[in-house]
């Protein structure tokens, strides 16, 4: 008996020893599995960052070119959008869109801004890097300006490029109204085009007596694609035409200003390059055709204008119907076209290898009744997420929903590194990405500006209703 109790324990203890070592092995093996993972996802991430150069090709800039001060005042006022009818809109410096803003790369764009609307405000540049304090969200970077206020911005854009500014306070009122503007940042040295003409495209739901619907937070709107309008304008202008001569070079700059609705531009007419999206330009040019331009969104064409006298028009189809934007007049003498290569950015990293690294933070979009959340929140409840300066990131967007949604960083640019599964370099930088239905898109980031950043929807609705968190990047140590 002894003996067997013996053997018995011998036993056991031989297969307490087999379970140990196995157990030493399985540890080594998944140790030595998850170093040499992230040895290589952190070597990848040094080349990534290693391949980013700045977001626009560098220019000779002389730093602090002088001050180009704007004085610009929020005010109601009444548009003639349709024939013979008075729309009252709140305009920038008496007309929608408003005052724009040129200036040159480099140079510091001061604006002494004053409040004259019947409601406070803050105005927001979209898609300029600026320091944080001059970001115009209210509540997060400013108190909001008050009716009679005023605010001084000031604040040197650091890529040249199309941006436009707008309100940040009540937007879906305020932009809708019509308080936004065109804000360009030409390059240091301008290519020579024949005209450099920007578009801002609108949407306006204008009643039968030319009056704005003032409905501007309808549920229904809000819980579908956010509010459209029936009629469509450019420059607030409903049959805009750009006249030109035969053989001229144009750079037109499109803006769309609309609060939820895209455009899918088409140029059925002439051929025309797509030079730069969302302010920098692409690594190459391509057919602008079939570009689409989400909310906020901006899209810079390179064209020629045909030889023969006519009319050629720009049109959009985004749902299905094809509709005019807008025409080019082309009458008068022929001109010899301006000979330049098309302006472009060879510095856009292809970030071949993005792919392969882990997913850093993620942003899942969701309905909830007729709230619409961010990883389970609605604005203003949120959790910042924290964005480390310099180095690269891997966010992904994921829509847990069946709508449009045109997500927009503040103070960052980023590129699409990868579209429901699928590896993707467009080319160039956004400071938007449109996702449809149950899309899951993933961006790489490289946060540059130090601060407390909005990151939300351009349907502007669906960020009243929620669609709004932050993202904080803490200053270097
Ligand atoms: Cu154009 Cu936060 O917006
Ligand atoms: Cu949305």
């Amino acid at each position: 008996r002894r003996r067997n109790v013996s053997r018995r324990h011998a036993a056991q203890q031989r297969r307490k020893w087999v379970i140990a070592v196995a157990a030493v092995v399985i540890i080594a093996l998944i140790g030595w599995f998850v170093l040499v993972d992230s040895s290589s996802d952190a070597a990848i991430r040094t080349d990534l960052e290693a391949e980013f150069k700045g977001f626009a090709p560098p220019d000779e800039v002389a730093e602090g070119s002088g001050v180009v001060e704007y004085d610009i005042v929020a005010q109601e006022t009444t548009a003639e959008l349709l024939d013979g009818l008075s729309t009252s809109v709140w305009a920038l410096n008496g007309t929608v869109p408003g005052q724009p803003i040129r200036v040159k790369l480099g140079e510091t764009v001061r604006v002494n801004f004053r409040n004259e609307l019947p409601a406070e405000t803050a105005l927001h540049w979209h898609g300029v890097r600026v320091p944080n304090a001059m970001d115009g969200v209210p509540g997060v970077t400013q108190d909001p300006i008050a009716p009679g206020g005023t605010f001084t911005y000031e604040f040197a854009p650091p890529d040249a490029g199309t941006y436009w500014y707008h309100s940040h306070m009540n937007s879906t009122e305020q932009v809708e109204r019509g308080i936004h503007a065109p804000l360009i940042v030409e390059d240091a040295i301008s290519a020579q085009y024949s005209q450099d003409v920007a578009w801002v495209i609108d949407d306006w739901p204008l009643l039968e007596n030319g009056r704005l619907d003032p409905n501007f937070n309808d549920p229904t709107d809000s819980t579908h694609n956010g509010r459209w309008g029936n009629v469509i304008t450019i420059n607030g202008e409903t049959d805009a035409q750009l006249k030109a001569r035969p053989g001229e070079r144009i750079r037109l700059r499109l803006i769309n200003a609309a609060v939820a609705r895209p455009w899918a531009l088409r140029f059925p007419d002439f051929p025309a390059d797509l030079i730069a999206i969302d302010g920098p330009y692409l690594r190459s040019p391509r057919s602008a055709d079939a570009t689409i331009l989400n909310p906020g969104a901006r899209a810079d064409i390179d064209f020629v204008v045909p030889d023969t006298p006519g009319t050629y028009e720009i049109k959009e189809d985004f749902s299905t119907q094809l509709i005019t934007l807008g025409t080019i007049v082309v009458e008068g003498d022929p001109v010899e076209t301006p000979s330049f290569p098309v302006p472009s950015n060879p510095d856009v990293p292809d970030w071949d290898d993005a792919t392969s690294v882990g997913v850093d933070l993620e942003f899942k979009l969701s309905l909830s009744g007729n709230t619409w959340q961010i990883n389970g929140e609605a604005f203003p409840d949120v959790e910042p997420e924290e964005v480390l300066p310099d180095v690269f990131t891997r966010v992904r967007f994921t829509n847990n929903s069946i709508r449009l949604h045109p997500m927009h960083l503040h103070g960052q640019f980023f590129k699409i590194i990868e579209r429901n599964c699928e590896p993707v370099d467009e080319g160039h930088w956004r400071d938007s990405v449109l996702l449809f239905k149950d899309d899951v898109i993933d961006v790489g980031l490289i946060a540059t500006d130090v601060g407390i950043w909005a990151m939300h929807c351009h349907i502007l609705e669906h960020a009243a209703a929620g669609m709004l968190t932050l993202v904080t990047v803490p200053a270097r140590t």
